[in-house]
């Protein structure tokens, strides 16, 4: 099939390279003429995994394009909008600017009787809304086709996700034909676009708009919901002298509950969970459910407030102030496997550190070159090794496998002070304890001393740390 994908940032581009990976011819369009030659090139303008090798691979058989104009969507029989929902810069709501101007744009260039499909995560009523732009195209097919792909595994999430959502007009009684079951209209060209996939047992769900819009909130609330439930509790345990870590092993391997999403740490951030749980709180809020909108913003406090904890920890293992204190931060990026810096706990954490004085040094082995502008109150370093060098604390914001599998000794020997403050939970902390280091964490701190008695250390450097695999 000939596809457009419109508005080429983390979920298009994995989108357009996928699409054509299956066959189909497939060009993509974006605004930033930037992000459009790089693409072009074959080169992922962003790290994520098996993307770069989709895009050499589209653009050698000739099924994969880019361009930033519209009018070279012209022949697609499907158009997918996957532009930006990010938050309004006033309120919860997301701003659907994007959305109404890439379908503006697109208008006159559908072909009779196109199909346009949003991938975009939106509130209620979107597919209402774009329906009054393109009103004076009454043959052209509109439905909503959430994706639920998630950064550092967007594409295996592509190629083999856990269902597939078609939100079309009328809801599944529209969809196929009464007497035959044959899918009609939107779902039989998405039925068409996904082939592979459904040949392949993917389940597939077809629905009306309205909840097509909200299962993707819904599902990220729930996700939210999570983190932030064993977060609160995870206070609970410093509070009372439980251990977190041993509390959700125990409690995840109950089969209704699980163990993914239910480790305590700094929270969760990034260009997606954050604003999306805003805007269902917004939604919440327009139809009058306060359940909903209470509980959204209790699960938003409880993560931020992760944030605040995390800083107060800091300054508790410096004796009481950062001010003058060298401190160096593993990880800027949102969370591991990405450069993606959208509200990272990570250099949020790091800024208001810097912000009490603190000398903060921040590596990470993707996003410093996308972080260093945007945070000038903070040092960068994209050797480990050199970061940690002369640090009166360590802290580790971002679960990259680099930083779990650091050497204590090794490590010991580059820094100041032998603390690390390991805000993911990650670390084996009797290994670091064994190695000299006094290790704290968020909900795992029972019968921990506190207060900033943590020993300076002079022991010297065994090993050495691996330089980070900087890009
Ligand atoms: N990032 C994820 O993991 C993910 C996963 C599922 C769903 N989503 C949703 O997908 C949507 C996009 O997210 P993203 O992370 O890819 O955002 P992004 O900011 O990385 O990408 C958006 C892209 O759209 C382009 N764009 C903006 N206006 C345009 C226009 N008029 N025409 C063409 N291109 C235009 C921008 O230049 C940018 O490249 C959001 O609604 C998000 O919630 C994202």
């Amino acid at each position: 099939m000939k596809i457009s994908v419109i508005g080429c940032g983390y979920l298009g581009a994995v989108h357009a390279a996928t699409l054509a990976s299956m066959g189909h011819t497939v060009v993509g369009i974006d605004v930033d003429p930037a992000k459009v030659e790089q693409l072009g090139r074959g080169a992922a303008p962003f790290h994520e995994p098996g993307l770069d090798e989709l895009l050499r691979d589209g653009r050698s058989n000739g099924r994969l394009r880019f361009s930033s104009d519209a009018a070279d969507a012209k022949d697609a029989q499907v158009h997918f909008l996957c532009v930006g929902t990010p938050q309004d810069k006033t309120s919860d709501a997301a701003d659907l600017t994007f959305l109404v101007s890439a379908a503006r744009t697109l208008l006159p260039h559908l072909a009779a009787g196109a199909v346009v499909v949003g991938k975009s995560t939106v509130p209620v009523g979107t597919v209402e809304m774009l329906r009054g732009v393109l009103a004076r195209r009454p043959d052209v097919l509109l439905g909503w086709n959430p994706e639920f792909l998630r950064q550092g595994t967007a594409v295996k999430d592509s190629l083999v996700p856990d269902r597939l959502v078609y939100g079309v007009d009328g809801g599944r009684g529209a969809a196929f034909n009464p007497s035959t079951g044959a899918p009609l209209g939107v779902t039989a060209a998405l039925d068409a676009v996904y082939e592979p996939l459904l040949r392949a047992g993917i389940p597939r769900l077809v629905c009306n708009f309205a909840t097509a819009e909200l299962i993707k909130s819904a599902a990220n609330a729930y996700l939210a919901t999570k983190v932030s439930f064993i977060n609160a509790v995870a206070e609970l345990c410093d509070a009372s002298g439980a251990d977190v870590g041993e509390l959700s092993e125990a409690m995840g391997l109950d089969p209704r509950i699980g163990n993914r999403y239910l480790h305590a740490g700094l929270g969760f951030g990034g260009g997606c969970l954050p604003k999306d749980i805003r805007s269902f709180r917004s939604q919440a809020a327009g139809h009058g459910v306060a359940a909903v909108e209470d509980w959204m913003r209790l699960v938003d406090a409880v993560n931020l407030g992760q944030r605040s904890r995390t800083v107060d920890l800091a300054a508790e293992l410096c004796g009481g102030t950062l001010a003058g204190r060298s401190v160096t931060v593993l990880g800027a990026s949102f969370k591991p496997d990405t450069d993606d810096i959208r509200d990272s706990p990570a250099l949020d954490v790091a800024d208001r550190l810097a912000a009490a004085g603190a000398h903060v040094t921040v590596t990470d082995p993707k996003a410093v070159n996308h972080a260093w502008r945007r945070y000038p109150r903070l040092r960068f370093e994209t050797s480990t090794g050199r970061a940690l060098e002369g640090a009166e604390l360590v802290l580790l914001l971002t679960e990259w496998d680099e930083y779990r599998q650091l050497s204590p000794s090794a490590a010991g020997g580059l820094v100041r002070r032998r603390v690390v403050l390991d805000a993911r939970n990650v670390l084996d902390a009797d290994a670091w304890r064994a190695g000299g280091w006094v290790v704290r964490g968020l909900g795992t701190n029972a019968g921990m001393p506190t207060g900033g008695a943590a020993p300076a250390t002079t022991a010297p450097a065994t090993d050495r740390v691996p330089a980070s695999r900087a890009r």
